[in-house]
């Protein structure tokens, strides 16, 4: 007898969610926690990460994922403290300061972004591919692009960081099938993670305002298929999706969650 739901339970399961004090971490360590998992929540932001712990019954770390260091020892310690490290979403990410037109963008803005965006899922997924392989682990990797990862929008430090997670998400994926591991690729669309109610999607664009960046991505939102903006759980239960046996057969993918945002 077949029940779906052993599908989704990851009972036994430890997970480590980077950037998870907040936003579409957050959602995604709880949802994890919620099928059963036990989830250590890091971030840079140590208080945030104690608070969203303390509410899942998980565990808490301060972790910078762009310090290549300290990422083998937060890794590391996942696994030696909860005797496994079965899960790894690399989340964290930045945006904000840190993007807009090529004309604006320092080469400190360039290096500080690709540094968390993709140096840092990097060294997360080389830390865990180390420890799950030397464990014998059928792990899985999940990687947080972005809609922004197949088309452009928001400029070219975040674009073009997407897009560097992504084929790094298939590289690893091609590589690590052999062992077991799973790696693929979570692209969530627009995701409202600011508080309160988001703007309405009420199908009518803006003035242009001459920036095809910015006018790009307010169009598409305004005209977003689903209607409305989406909940950081809308991640979080794709992401299950994609940590649980529910996707066994699953590596490699770019699975857009963007209320069909990709379709216009
Ligand atoms: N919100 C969206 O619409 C959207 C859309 C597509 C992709 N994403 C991606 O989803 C992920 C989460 O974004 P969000 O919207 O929830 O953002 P958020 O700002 O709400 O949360 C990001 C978290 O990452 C943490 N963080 C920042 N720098 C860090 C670092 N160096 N090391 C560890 N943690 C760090 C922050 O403290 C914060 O808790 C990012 O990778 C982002 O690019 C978001």
């Amino acid at each position: 007898m077949i029940h779906p739901s052993d599908w989704i339970d990851l009972t036994g399961k430890v997970a480590h969610v980077t950037g998870a004090a907040h936003g579409i971490g957050e959602a995604i360590a709880t949802a994890l926690a919620a099928a059963g998992a036990k989830v250590v929540v890091s971030d840079v932001n140590g208080e945030g990460a104690a608070k969203v712990a303390a509410a899942i019954g998980g565990a808490s770390m301060v972790l910078d994922v762009a310090d290549r260091d300290a990422v083998d020892s937060a890794l590391e310690q996942t696994a030696t403290e909860h005797g496994a490290l079965d899960i790894l979403v690399n989340n964290a990410g930045v945006y904000i300061g840190l993007g807009g037109p090529v004309r604006d963008i320092t080469d400190e803005m360039w290096r500080k972004l690709w540094s968390i965006n993709v140096d840092g899922v990097f060294y997360c997924c080389r830390a865990a591919a180390r420890i799950m392989i030397a464990a014998g682990t059928r792990g899985r990797i999940i990687n947080i692009a972005s809609t922004q990862s197949v088309t452009p929008g928001v400029g070219v430090t975040y674009d073009g960081s997407k897009a560097a997670v992504l084929q790094i998400t298939k590289a690893l994926a091609l590589e690590l099938a052999p062992h077991g591991i799973n790696v693929n690729a979570l692209a969530p669309g627009p995701t409202w993670v600011q508080g309160g109610a988001p703007p309405k999607v009420d199908g009518r664009p803006p003035s242009p305002s001459g920036d095809p960046l910015a006018d790009t991505v307010a169009d598409r939102i305004a005209r977003l298929p689903a209607g409305h903006w989406g909940d950081p759980m809308e991640q979080g239960k794709a992401a299950v999706f994609l940590a649980s046996a529910m996707s066994d057969f699953v590596t490699g993918a770019y699975l857009p969650v963007d209320g069909g945002w990709l379709l216009l």
